[in-house]
């Protein structure tokens, strides 16, 4: 099956911080690959904007460069490489001061007022306010323009209701795009398509037939070049404030009455508000620290971000209730870190027993669970309970019902869109439906900003564990204490 792909109207982006990190490894491949793709077309412009001074040709060397390393082999193209460069040209600019601006008025300048505007504000959160401010100021809005706003987006709730009035005065909601990039990747799609699109699940999504939920998002990258953003961020607003937030969002909402964005941020937020405070004895916070005999700058948090005294976690467990109908009595698992024993995002859905076993304790009880991995090998899998073969008697084994997305999708679409590639269309497409709307981010700091509160004043440390494994023993009493135990973390 080959993935249909609808071309846009041309349309201008604009991408501020254009020569840093988060532009050049996946907004502008993002924006390749669609090209690539034929989804954008001739007559676009991408305008590139930062301070570093460059030549319009010096840039898209630059960049030409950039996407032979950040783009498979297999679409680098050199005659649609050269092509995608006619649509980029690059502006000097300072964000926060005067230079360059009027240079960007007059390379916009050309296109009518109903061409969509995309302003892509890829630079850290406190250029956010003065982007917005001489966008107004230089007359550079109107009902056409986008901006998208990367996270973090606020340190708490205070500094995310300051930045969401600062918007505000500039753009309605309907033009502010905020990024969080999980709610593109296809699986965390599939997940609604699952839930929604099928009878076989929903009648059984509910506290009376779901033992708990696990999410699990484990990597294996440490901090190392991010050291100062990590260092004040931690794994609670990095990950669990926002992915994590998103992705039991998705798996626990009420059904939306139809797939707009409103409607189904309606209902996200609904399941922010319904989530109890967390007790403090349901989370466990982890710092990674070298396996014994391991040496590495990377594989030690503390050497990495040269402060012996930090109590920044790089893992939080925590067990977590939605206080609804549909989910009283259901218990959450969260758990996400760096530098674990593999990269794996996975939900792990956990019926319940089956109320009574005909065939006797002795043939072994097996609840069924669902998995849902992200990433990697996308895909489902339905764990069933069969006969063992063989004529051994009456005995119970599970096998998997297995899904991979990247076999269903077959060859030519196995490597699934980048979510950067499906977001950035949707922003140009106007539609809202995978970005956070500014009410639930602020329910989501309403939430993260007690536990946060709670380990500043007890000085909570975050325990260590080994640079390679599954994380803090701790996370694994948090479920042993409930009788129940995390599934594996596995590639
Ligand atoms: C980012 C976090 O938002 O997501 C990073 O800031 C993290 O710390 C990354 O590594 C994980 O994204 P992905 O797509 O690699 O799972």
């Amino acid at each position: 099956m080959v993935s249909r792909v609808i071309p846009v109207e041309p349309f201008d982006l604009v991408v501020f911080g254009a020569t840093g990190d988060l532009a050049r490894r996946k907004i502008l491949p993002a924006l390749f690959r669609r090209f690539c793709a034929g989804q954008i077309p001739g007559g676009t412009r991408i305008i590139g904007a930062a301070r570093s001074e460059f030549s319009i040709t010096g840039y898209r060397d630059k960049l030409a460069a950039d996407l032979k390393q950040n783009t498979s082999e297999k679409i680098c193209d050199a005659d649609v490489l050269a092509a995608f460069l006619q649509l980029v040209t690059y502006v000097p600019l300072d964000g926060s001061g005067e230079t360059g601006w009027p240079a960007l008025c007059e390379s916009l300048s050309a296109s009518g007022a109903e061409r969509v505007k995309v302003f892509y504000f890829s630079v850290g959160p406190a250029l956010f306010e003065p982007l917005a401010e001489r966008l107004h100021s230089y007359g550079l809005t109107n009902a056409a323009t986008r901006i998208v706003v990367e996270k973090p987006f606020g340190h708490d709730l205070a500094s995310a209701r300051d930045l969401n009035r600062t918007l505000a005065s500039h753009f309605d909601e309907g033009q502010i795009y905020r990024i969080d990039h999980y709610l593109g990747k296809e699986t965390v799609q599939n997940l609604m398509a699952v839930r929604f699109g099928n009878m076989l699940f929903e009648p059984l999504w509910n506290s009376q037939y779901v033992d708990h939920i696990q999410i699990t998002v484990a990597e294996t990258v440490g901090v190392l070049g991010r050291e100062d953003y990590y260092e004040r961020a931690g794994a609670m607003r990095d990950m669990t404030q926002n992915h994590l937030m998103q992705l039991l969002c998705l798996i626990a909402m009420e059904p939306p009455a139809k797939f707009d964005p409103d409607a189904v941020r309606d209902e996200k937020l609904k399941v922010i508000r319904a989530l109890d405070p967390v007790e403090p004895y349901h989370i466990v916070r982890g710092q990674y620290a070298p396996a014994a005999g391991a040496v590495g700058r990377d594989l030690n948090y503390r050497e990495t971000v040269d402060n012996q005294r930090s109590s920044t976690e790089s893992y939080i467990a925590l067990k977590t209730h939605i206080s609804n109908w549909r989910w009283a009595g259901t218990p959450f698992y969260l758990r996400t870190g760096k530098r674990l024993k593999a990269r794996s995002s996975v939900i792990n859905v956990m019926f319940k027993d089956a109320p009574h076993s005909i065939f006797g304790e002795e043939a072994g009880r097996h609840a069924n669970h669902l998995k849902i991995r992200l990433q990697p090998n996308e895909g489902i899998t339905l764990s069933v309970t069969i006969k063992e073969p063989g004529p051994g008697g009456m005995r119970l084994m599970d096998v998997p019902l297995d899904m991979s997305f990247a076999e269903a999708l077959g060859p030519e679409g196995s490597e699934p869109a980048d979510a950067y590639e499906r977001l950035i269309m949707d922003v140009v497409r106007g539609n809202q439906t995978l970005f956070m709307r500014g009410d639930e981010v602020e329910a989501a700091w309403g939430w993260t900003d007690p536990i946060i509160a709670d380990w500043q004043a007890r000085g909570d440390v975050p325990k260590p564990y080994e640079s390679g494994s599954t994380g803090p023993g701790d996370a694994d009493l948090l479920l042993r204490r409930d009788q129940r135990e995390w599934r594996g973390i596995n590639p």
